[in-house]
């Protein structure tokens, strides 16, 4: 089943309550959450207190995205503020195995990002411990930047991953995606979709999260 993760960063962060029921009411499956430290990548978002504030006011299924150094360290104060999935960053100084562990201990889903640098393999031996494999369609830091489809080799692999092992594996798409791309995303295998500036930059997110996934249905026919 092809999900829709909204990204918040591209929200207007004085009406987040209305922003996030907007796209409730409009068929997002998730809301993902950018924390950013000003320090994994060059800009600042948010932190913990803006997600426990949101989190009372929607049902939505809580996305959230560390772009931060030291996920680890920061970990509880997300699992309290209410997320429901953490993904943190292969390329962050948290050990991998440690993340993992701690966030499975909350009993939360745990999802591990990868940015377009970095090799699909490395997190294999970590995939049948997690929920979700995130490969980064734009360098994280910013919304609104342009679609890298040359990072649908890695999707592909990892969707193959999944298959060959019978493992249930979100593959996420971050980055670029709106009513074109998301179908070239949804081809390799990818099945939750994020988009932040196309949904939140439309004046009708309805209409928007319908557009992005009429598109990535007619790319899962091709799959
Ligand atoms: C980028 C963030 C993305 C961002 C996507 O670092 O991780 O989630 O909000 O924005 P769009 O969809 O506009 O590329
Ligand atoms: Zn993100």
């Amino acid at each position: 089943m092809i999900q829709i993760s909204p990204s918040i960063l591209s929200a207007d962060f004085s009406r987040l309550e209305q922003e996030a029921a907007d796209v409730e009411r409009g068929g997002a499956h998730m809301l993902h959450i950018d924390v950013m430290d000003g320090h994994f990548v060059p800009n600042i978002s948010f932190g913990a207190c803006v997600v426990s504030s949101l989190r009372p006011k929607t049902q939505l299924f809580f996305d959230v995205h560390l772009m931060i150094s030291d996920p680890l360290a920061y970990l509880p104060s997300f699992v309290k503020a209410g997320a429901d999935m953490i993904t943190f960053h292969y390329e962050s100084e948290s050990d991998p195995q440690k993340t993992i562990d701690a966030i499975r201990g909350f009993g939360l889903k745990a999802g591990m990002a990868i940015k377009p640098g970095t090799d699909a393999a490395v997190l294999e031996p970590f995939l049948p411990q997690l929920d979700m494999a995130l490969v980064m369609t734009v360098e994280p830091g910013f919304g609104g930047q342009k679609f890298m489809a040359d990072m649908m080799p890695k999707v592909k692999d990892l969707r193959r991953w999944a298959r060959q092992n019978h493992k249930a594996l979100w593959v996420q798409v971050d980055g670029g995606i709106d009513s074109a791309t998301a179908k070239t995303a949804a081809q390799a295998g990818a099945d939750v979709l994020v988009a932040g500036s196309a949904v939140f930059g439309a004046a009708d997110r309805q209409d928007a999260i319908d557009a992005i996934l009429q598109s990535a249905f007619a790319g899962e026919a091709a799959f």
